[in-house]
């Protein structure tokens, strides 16, 4: 049984449709990246599976139960960690406080976020204000950590990172998908990026799906990806 699987699901906002007849699986211990132009519903997939978007048809199911009716809430508790693009991070809570506040019962606790990331060990006590981007990133994942999940969401990790951070959290990615048993769900504008790191890949256009397939295949023949995507 997968751990998450989408069956042709349509979400949106409103009356508008933004995710149209979607189906994907997704096993424990996998990586799935995702990718497409702006504005093709890649952020709204997140929040659809995360229960923040409006469910309009098809299902969701985690661990073989369906929860498309689950509200957003429970679902973390079930296992799904979100880290989203805005990060929100609380700004006049410490990096600390700011971790603490999404402890779940867990292996994940301050100890093992912190040695995942020595950099929020060393930044505990600023202000999350006082966080460079990178950082910021860092305290985005490690607070997803904290809720222990089965699952972890990303939306764009990378973006405005300096190609040096990006490798450190890249490595970091590998590490938690490989080592520490989290199943993954990259989107990301930076394909080849998100498709090393993945074992699977969609490509969106439009809602839909127009691309899938092993990450490994899409990246030999990464011309059938280009033509969806802005390179
Ligand atoms: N809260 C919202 N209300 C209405 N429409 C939205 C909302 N968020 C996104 N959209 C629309 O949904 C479409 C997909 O957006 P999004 O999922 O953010 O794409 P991506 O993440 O691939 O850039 C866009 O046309 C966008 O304008
Ligand atoms: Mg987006």
């Amino acid at each position: 049984m997968p751990l998450l699987e989408i069956r042709n699901l349509t979400t949106g906002y409103g009356d508008a449709v933004v995710i149209e007849d979607l189906s994907l699986a997704l096993d424990e211990n996998q990586g799935l990246a995702v990718l497409g132009r702006n504005g093709v519903g890649k952020t709204t997939l997140m929040l659809s599976i995360m229960g923040h978007a409006k469910h309009m048809a098809g299902a969701i199911f985690w661990n073989g139960q369906d929860i498309s009716a689950t509200p957003a809430y429970l679902r973390s508790q079930l296992g799904l960690g979100w880290v989203p693009q805005e990060r929100d991070i609380f700004p006049s809570l410490t990096v600390e406080e700011n971790l603490r506040v999404a402890a779940r019962p867990g292996p994940y606790g301050l100890d093992k976020v912190y040695r995942v990331f020595p950099r929020l060990q060393e930044r505990r006590r600023n202000m999350g204000d006082k966080l460079s981007g990178g950082e910021q990133q860092m305290l985005a994942i490690g607070r997803a950590l904290m809720t222990n999940p089965r699952l972890l969401l990303l939306d764009e990790p990378f973006e405005g990172l300096a190609p040096v951070i990006v490798q450190e959290l890249e490595a970091t990615l590998d590490h938690l998908r490989r080592h520490e048993g989290f199943a993954t769900i990259i989107v990301e504008q930076r394909a080849e990026d998100a498709l090393r790191l993945s074992d699977e890949a969609a490509v969106l256009d439009r809602g839909r799906i127009v691309e899938q397939g092993p990450a490994g295949h899409l990246l030999q023949d990464f011309d059938r990806v280009k033509k969806w995507i802005a390179v």
